[in-house]
């Protein structure tokens, strides 16, 4: 799709040089890629109806599906091939029985859905739900391609040369995740967020990775607002338009209408299914409780931050509708699921922005993937000037395996205490690799975290039937 491509890079291009947002139009949506056969304003027509209806219950907002009906967006179809009139003929006949799979007899689709639609409406609707598809597929061209090289990284000064990115590059990761702090910002001065995202893009290698890799990112406090900020920063929303726009979140995006930057994607085909969720852990966390100044000058001494606990019954790391998402991934199939949540969450207790800093949502989390039943989950995390591999066995279904990465260009004063550590913690500017055998019966999880240099400083070796709820 060199056309999306060369659109992409246009868009990326007006963003940095003229400082002009891009501009949502339906038209890139619906574009050439779409061909002939449905014309935009049925399709916009047809979401309002999809979107008013009764639809969203059993598909999503987006078509995403949930537990009560299909993926509309992707490219298995359990009727029909997809076509417009396939697409027309499922809506308007329903389904009595499940073909079989996850809805297979539990829930049914009556006749439209249940809705009463004329002719007219019925075409506008088929259009609207035929363009998911094509529409993800513009998107994500790359969705269906097994992924097997992976390098994340956190927290990255933009005022420091960042050698990295061409390390980074000879690995040659078909994934880049971003695990928040990619631009040191801390301010509320949009014009300057952007200015430091700009420094970003300009750093050697890092273009060059972004065109040979996908990036997912989620933000950390700096790339979000003030350090160690919340729900309170008052220019959340504004940041979060910056923060998409710089990572290219398309404009159909449920990105860009949810509360918070929290996402989702799936690669590769069933048996060799990565999952990566990113959470998004500030836009609406509650506040920290801290210790006394004095106490803090003590703990620094120590390498602990200055947080304690906060037990109450509302304090909230994530929102109640991200909880619910979450819920809803952790359903969807997958074989190795990357949750990737900005700050550490094995580790407890170092004083620094954790999840232990509220263990009643800590234990939230551990309670949800275990009534989930969810399968091959590993946790990266990022915030800490040190790099540590932590695993919890504790009130969990398996080892849940936290890989911690510092800093990408600085080096950390100190290392932390940690009582989930595995084998020894370091605090060179780093950033992780990992490596997964698809070939194998009982693939081979390799995880790295790397100096500049391509030295390996930390290691763990897994494998995925590890992984699996007893
Ligand atoms: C009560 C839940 C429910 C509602 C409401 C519902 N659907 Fe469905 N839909 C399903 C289920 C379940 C299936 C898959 C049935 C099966 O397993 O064969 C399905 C299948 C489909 C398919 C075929 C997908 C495929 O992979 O072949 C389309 C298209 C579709 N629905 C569109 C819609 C539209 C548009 C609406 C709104 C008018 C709607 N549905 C409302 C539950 C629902």
């Amino acid at each position: 799709m060199p056309r999306i491509g060369s659109d992409v890079r246009r868009r990326r291009r007006r963003f940095l040089r003229l400082g002009v947002l891009p501009v949502v139009v339906l038209a890139w949506a619906a574009g050439p890629v779409l061909g002939a056969a449905a014309d935009p304003d049925a399709i916009e027509r047809g979401a309002v109806i999809y979107r008013g209806g009764t639809c969203p219950v059993c598909h999503h907002w987006e078509g995403q599906g949930n537990r009560r009906g299909p993926d509309l967006t992707d490219e298995e179809w359990l009727h029909g091939d997809g076509s417009l009139a396939a697409v027309r003929g499922a809506i308007e006949t329903g389904f009595r029985h499940g073909a079989g799979r996850r809805f297979g007899g539990k829930y049914e689709m009556w006749p439209l859905g249940g809705m009463e639609l004329d002719e007219g409406d019925l075409d506008a609707l088929s259009a609207f739900v035929w363009s998911l598809h094509r529409r993800r597929r513009a998107a994500d061209t790359r969705t269906r391609e097994v992924v097997s090289r992976i390098a994340f990284a956190s927290g990255a000064d933009q005022d420091r040369s960042q050698p990295a990115w061409d390390t980074v590059l000879a690995l040659r990761p078909q994934l880049m995740l971003m695990l928040g702090n990619s631009v040191l910002a801390g301010t509320d001065d949009m014009l300057e967020l952007r200015l430091q995202y700009e420094k970003l893009a300009a750093k050697p290698g890092f273009d060059e990775l972004r065109r040979q890799s996908r990036f997912l990112a989620t933000w950390n406090d700096l790339d979000f607002g003030h350090e160690d900020a919340g729900a309170e920063f008052a220019m959340r929303a504004e940041s979060k338009e910056l923060f998409l726009d710089f990572w290219e979140a398309p404009p159909g995006s449920p990105r860009r209408r949810q509360q918070g930057i929290y996402a989702s994607q799936r690669f590769g085909p069933p048996g060799r299914r990565l999952q990566v969720i990113l959470l998004d852990t500030r836009y609406d966390r509650g506040p920290l409780w801290r210790v006394s100044p004095d106490e803090a000058t003590n703990r620094a001494a120590r390498g602990m931050g200055p947080y304690l606990p906060n037990d109450h019954q509302r304090a909230r790391m994530l929102s109640e509708e991200q909880w619910r998402w979450l819920e809803e991934e952790l359903h969807e199939p997958a074989d190795l699921r990357l949750i990737v949540t900005s700050i550490p969450f094995v580790m407890e207790f170092t004083g620094w922005e954790s999840w232990a800093n509220m263990p009643l949502e800590r234990q939230r989390l551990l309670a949800l993937v275990r009534n989930t039943g969810a399968n091959g989950v590993i946790l990266l995390s990022g915030n800490t000037p040190w790099s540590d591999i932590s695993r919890l066995d504790a009130d969990f279904p398996y080892p849940l395996w936290d890989i911690t990465t510092g800093s990408l260009n600085r080096r950390g004063d100190a290392i932390g205490p940690n009582r989930h550590r595995v084998g020894s913690a370091a605090r060179e500017p780093n950033f992780g690799y990992m490596d997964i055998d698809w070939t194998q019966a009982d693939p081979t999880i390799r995880i790295e975290l790397r100096t500049v240099a391509n030295r390996v400083l930390l290691r763990q070796t897994l494998q995925l039937s590890q992984l699996q709820p007893k």
